[in-house]
């Protein structure tokens, strides 16, 4: 199951301070879209917004029709914080059971999960025992244990060494085949956004807005090889370019 998402123009401010200004975004069902653009450009605002964690100053989300607030109460969301509130008591199994516990719903058996994501043997550690990287997966693991029809990430594999980081979106990029939901997926990684995603949403910065929309033509999953093909190499080449050349120079 998965939802399409429509952001409609949507503006925040905080105090004098223009976030986001007149985003509009329409995200389909079972679409995988990434958030890039300098830092400070709203991109966790606007993820924030789509769950429900903050409201926009102007403009609204639909969620499959409905508003954040209802899909959010109907436990359909999943979320990956950039920065995560840590309980220093819950062992990483029971972080993952902990969601399936309020949702009321087993989307994976949680200990399979956790091992598919590298952390066999790791199951009964706390926050305090486990590294950056394992906290981070333990995070995703816990964001989709219920199998939520929109899942919102944010930077998910920014503490992963390249490798673990690779394994990680190879692994929702095959989940995502046999169920499909809706990712919106903010990085700072461009050739993970290209490999990983329908479409990059680009977005300049003060106040954030969206810049460019670059589909990737190519069908997902998308293997190793897809690194070699023109189009991979096209269009993080162009993506570069907007983000460390014209964003930069305010074009
Ligand atoms: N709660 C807040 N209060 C005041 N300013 C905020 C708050 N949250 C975010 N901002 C500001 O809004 C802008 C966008 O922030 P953010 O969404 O975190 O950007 P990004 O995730 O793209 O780096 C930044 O200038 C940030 O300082
Ligand atoms: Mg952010």
């Amino acid at each position: 199951m998965s939802v399409p998402v429509v952001i409609r123009k949507i503006g925040r401010a905080y105090g004098a301070m223009q976030a986001l200004a007149d985003v509009d975004l329409e995200i389909g069902a079972g679409e995988f879209v990434s958030f890039v653009g300098p830092s400070g450009c709203g991109k966790t605002t606007l993820l924030r917004i789509v769950a429900d964690l903050e409201k926009p100053t102007s403009g609204e989300v639909k969620i499959g029709g409905a508003n954040p607030k209802e899909v959010r109460r109907q436990k359909k969301l999943g979320l990956v914080s950039q920065r995560p509130a840590v309980l220093p008591w819950k062992r990483a199994l029971d972080d993952v059971k902990f969601t399936q516990k309020i949702t009321q719903r087993v989307g994976y058996p949680a200990d399979q999960l956790l091992r598919d994501f590298g952390l066999e043997g790791h199951e009964r550690k706390k926050p305090g025992q486990l590294s950056g990287g394992m906290l981070q997966r333990v995070n995703c693991a816990s964001a989709i244990a219920h199998d939520p029809e929109l899942l919102l990430m944010d930077e998910p594999f920014s503490a992963l060494d390249e490798m673990k980081r690779e394994e990680m979106g190879e692994w929702f990029a095959r989940e995502l085949e046999t169920r499909p939901r809706t990712v919106l997926f903010v990085t700072h990684h461009i050739d993970e956004a290209v490999l990983l995603s329908d479409r990059v949403v680009v977005f300049s910065a003060s106040p954030g807005r969206v810049y460019e929309i670059v589909a990737i033509g190519a069908p997902r999953p998308r293997d190793r090889s897809f690194r070699e093909s023109r189009i991979f190499i096209e269009t993080t080449a162009r993506l570069r370019k907007m983000l460390f050349q014209d964003l930069e120079a305010g074009r």
